[in-house]
């Protein structure tokens, strides 16, 4: 199948990249490289340059003409969000909606969306959480993704564009960005512990997230190359981990000796959220592969591996 994957030089998009390469797909990935790394793209993909909101992306549909269009495009800091809530709207909102659009327009058959279950559901009353619970985001960032996800179900009824929306707990593994203030939490400590650097937590720790290895996520968008039709699924493990655990687990893993200092609570971040993902499990056949203590050592051997 010929497959669009938006954000594919970033993070997550560039597993789920490898992922469809590996399945035999033909893959085209457009990324404007704000977070993402060309060098993270897979060599038997084709890549462009283009905003998802900009008028060249419909150049790129008409060209291309995907059947299946893959969202992992976005501005995916929550931080960032809560300092610039129009800037994040405009990427994950509007840029949504451009891609809906075009993607009804040239006919492709399905729209697979990267949204988050880690952050769309608030602090839910009841954990493990499933999709039932209310959308009650605490960011921008968690607002946006709420508004994409009405977009994405509207295109279905109105336009008849098929979907499938994934919402990940806290995704890690190789290829996280490390970025001081607004980086992924794993990706923070396993860096700076490598340097014996101080290592700040920030609230009290007890703070708690549904750590999910990132190769699990990519499997998920392969199964919902073929299922998971009209759904909406939570992609997690079940399992609450506290940020002071996953700072114990990688100060083991990468034998830091330092006490960690202690930092304020950060505006829009949410305190406990674990998923419940039964439904991927019954309608994708997916269930995560990858234990969070096996999952850190593979992270933090790709930090150990860069210069
Ligand atoms: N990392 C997580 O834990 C997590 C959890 C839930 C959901 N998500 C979602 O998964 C997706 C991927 O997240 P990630 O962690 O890999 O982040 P990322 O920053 O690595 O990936 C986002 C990619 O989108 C690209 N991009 C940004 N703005 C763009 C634009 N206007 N046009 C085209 N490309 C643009 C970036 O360059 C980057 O390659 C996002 O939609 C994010 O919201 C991530």
């Amino acid at each position: 199948m010929r497959m669009l994957v938006t954000g594919g030089a970033g993070f997550i998009g560039s597993h789920v990249v490898d992922a469809y390469v590996a399945a035999g797909h033909e893959v085209l990935v457009v990324d404007t490289f704000a977070t993402g790394d060309p060098n993270n793209v897979n060599r038997a993909a084709e890549c462009r340059h283009v905003d998802i909101r900009g008028p060249e992306l419909e150049a790129v549909f008409a060209a291309f003409r995907p059947e299946v269009v893959n969202h992992h495009a976005a501005q995916a800091s929550v931080p960032i969000s809560v300092n610039d809530p129009v800037a994040d709207a405009s990427i994950n909102v509007l840029g949504t909606i451009n891609l809906l659009q075009l993607s009804a327009r040239y006919g492709a058959r399905k729209f697979i969306f990267a949204s988050t279950g880690g952050a769309i559901y608030g602090d839910p009353a009841e954990v493990p959480c499933t999709e039932d619970a209310p959308p009650l985001p605490l960011s921008p960032y968690a607002a946006a993704k709420a508004a994409a996800e009405v977009y994405v179900a509207m295109f279905h009824r109105t336009y008849e564009l098929d979907f499938t929306i994934l919402r990940y707990g806290n995704v890690y593994g190789p290829r996280m960005h490390f970025r001081a203030q607004e980086g992924l939490l794993v990706a923070i400590f396993a860096s700076k512990m490598l340097r014996s650097e101080p290592v700040t937590i920030d609230w009290n720790g007890e703070q708690s997230r549904d750590f999910v290895y990132v190769e699990d996520c990519a499997a998920a968008n392969v199964a919902a190359l073929e299922h998971g039709s009209g759904g909406v699924y939570n992609i997690g493990t079940g399992l609450g981990t506290t940020v002071n655990r996953i700072f114990e687990l990688l100060a083991a893993i990468t034998n830091y000796r330092l006490e960690p200092g202690r930092g304020p609570k950060r505006q829009g971040d949410v305190f406990r959220i674990y998923l419940d993902a039964s439904r991927a499990a019954r309608d994708l056949g997916w269930r995560p592969t990858v234990a969070l203590e096996e999952g850190l050592r593979r992270t933090a051997d790709f930090f150990r591996s860069r210069p």
